[in-house]
């Protein structure tokens, strides 16, 4: 196995009484993907906002490279605001619409003190997105969601990530783009050894892009392994019910 990049340890999460989080636990391997699938209000993105260092557990320890997260800790904290890059599921809202795709794209790499050339870094972050580098002085409004989304995900890649987390990246998307969407993270996926935790409500996506799913149940982990098996051998009633209740992307 390779070193985990990400984990959680006995997590729990409390907002005002909610039980968000209950007790997770979850290790993210380099060069893995995880899905991590659940009902609204399974605790989805609190996982995901814990690994990504912008919130704190109630209780339990999140771990990077091996290191415990702590809101003190700048030092570490910088270092997972480069490696660890998120892409949400509106482009619309994560997109400042004021601000040129090259501006946009070349944000994080100003304001994480990225050595190199950005205009050259963002070209080639849109070549690996499918898009033409002479679209920076262009805006987000002029554009398809599915290009946006394309976008979001450049600039996510900008910084050279070792992880990209994404919550619902194509449920906002029209049906006809998705596909292409899901094609894309894959190609990254395998392209650029990209570690992908990937929360999504179509398990189909899940089956596509990620070897091992996590199910989560009221803040609980009640099922997690190797997606194959997940997906094809649910050992939960509520994975079954999750199963037989989502569309699937055929
Ligand atoms: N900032 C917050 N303040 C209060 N309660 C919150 C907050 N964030 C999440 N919760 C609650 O925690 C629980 C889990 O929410 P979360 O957003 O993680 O679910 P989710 O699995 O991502 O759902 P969805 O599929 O709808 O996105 C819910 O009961 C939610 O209302
Ligand atoms: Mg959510």
């Amino acid at each position: 196995m390779t070193e985990p990049l990400l984990s959680a340890d006995r997590v729990t999460r409390v907002f005002r009484g909610t039980r968000a989080l209950d007790g997770v636990d979850l290790t993210v391997h380099a060069g893995r993907s995880v899905g991590i699938v659940g009902e609204s209000g399974s605790g989805k993105s609190t996982l995901l906002r814990l690994l990504l260092g912008l919130d704190s557990p109630t209780s339990g320890t999140l771990r990077f490279r091996g290191e415990e997260l702590n809101r003190k800790d700048r030092g570490l904290l910088r270092r997972l605001r480069r490696d660890v890059q998120v892409v949400f599921q509106d482009p619309r809202s994560s997109l400042d619409p004021r601000m040129s795709v090259g501006a946009a794209i070349a944000e994080p790499l100003r304001s994480l003190r990225v050595q190199g050339d950005h205009r050259s870094r963002v070209a080639e972050v849109l070549r690996a997105v499918g898009l033409d580098p002479d679209v920076t002085s262009r805006y987000p409004a002029q554009f398809s969601g599915g290009q946006r989304q394309r976008i979001a995900i450049a600039r996510a890649l900008a910084p050279s990530p070792s992880v990209l987390i994404a919550d619902e990246p194509v449920s906002a998307l029209d049906v006809s783009v998705r596909a292409q969407v899901v094609a894309l993270l894959d190609r990254l996926r395998a392209e650029q050894g990209l570690t992908l935790v990937l929360v999504s409500h179509d398990i189909g996506i899940v089956g596509q892009l990620c070897e091992e799913t996590v199910v989560l149940h009221h803040g609980r982990v009640v099922e997690q392994g190797a997606t194959a098996q997940v997906l094809a051998d649910p050992a939960q009633p509520y994975t079954r019910r999750l199963l037989s209740a989502v569309p699937r992307l055929d």
